[in-house]
């Protein structure tokens, strides 16, 4: 299965659906975030897992334990394939998650984001954290990892020293993806999708590149014919 996950950040559950379906269930899977979710709920996220494919459901959850956990039982209800919280949310709001999640038969990924990308060291700062945004983020990989997490979410430029961190069967999920050739968008520090992979990335989430280009399938094919070479 391909280690390319699409961002269907959409505002209408109908262009959501109209690009999965344009794309495959075999080619790629699909993240459903923030946005998109409020304004469709779950019966989108139902109808994609309906139709076969595996969802990134991305609410990115941090709240108190019991409430979190909750929200993984929900999310896990609706069948979907990986969800997140946030490491910030602490040991036992992480604990929590993972435990009510390992009582199913079948259960969702549970990935954790430790730092946004969108901080900076001086925003880290602000909010109490002290010391390089490296050592923060590295710190949080390994509360998640000793959580029983499976995963956490990273910029392609974190992929090496966590991948020295937490050993091979840890997730590595990350954004910040541009295809030789592609737009930046508003992503800072960005990487192609065969660097990611070579430098350990188990998965890579991709918007743009393919969601705001007028042929997305080909950008699609293109990716998959890039990452031939170490995606096998
Ligand atoms: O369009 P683009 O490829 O930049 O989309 C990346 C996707 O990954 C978006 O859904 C964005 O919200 C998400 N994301 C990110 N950076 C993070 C976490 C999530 O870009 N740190």
């Amino acid at each position: 299965m391909s280690p390319l996950i699409i961002a269907l950040d959409f505002a209408q559950p109908e262009r959501a659906l109209a690009l999965a379906k344009q794309l495959g269930r075999k080619r790629c899977r699909v993240k459903i975030g923030k946005e998109l979710f409020t304004r469709s709920g779950t019966a989108l996220v139902e109808k994609l897992v309906k139709q076969g494919f595996d969802v990134f459901l991305d609410l990115k959850y941090h709240d108190i334990p019991n409430t979190v956990a909750r929200a993984c039982l929900a999310a896990a209800d609706l069948g979907v394939w990986m969800i997140n919280v946030h490491a910030l949310g602490g040991r036992n709001m992480l604990l929590a998650a993972r435990e009510v999640l390992e009582k199913r038969r079948e259960r969702p990924l549970l990935v954790a984001v430790t730092v946004l990308t969108s901080f900076n060291s001086l925003d880290l700062y602000a909010v109490g954290l002290h010391g390089q945004l490296e050592e923060n983020v590295l710190r949080l990989v390994r509360l998640s990892y000793n959580c029983g997490l499976d995963g956490v979410v990273c910029s392609p430029h974190e992929i090496v020293r966590i991948r020295q961190t937490v050993g091979p069967d840890f997730k590595i999920v990350t954004p910040g993806i541009r295809p030789v050739g592609s737009l930046q968008d508003d992503q800072k520090r960005v990487m192609t999708p065969v660097e990611a992979l070579k430098l350990g990335a188990d998965y890579l989430v991709i918007g743009r590149p393919i969601t705001a280009v007028s042929e997305p399938l080909q950008a699609l094919l293109e990716i998959e014919a890039s990452i031939e070479e170490v995606a096998t």
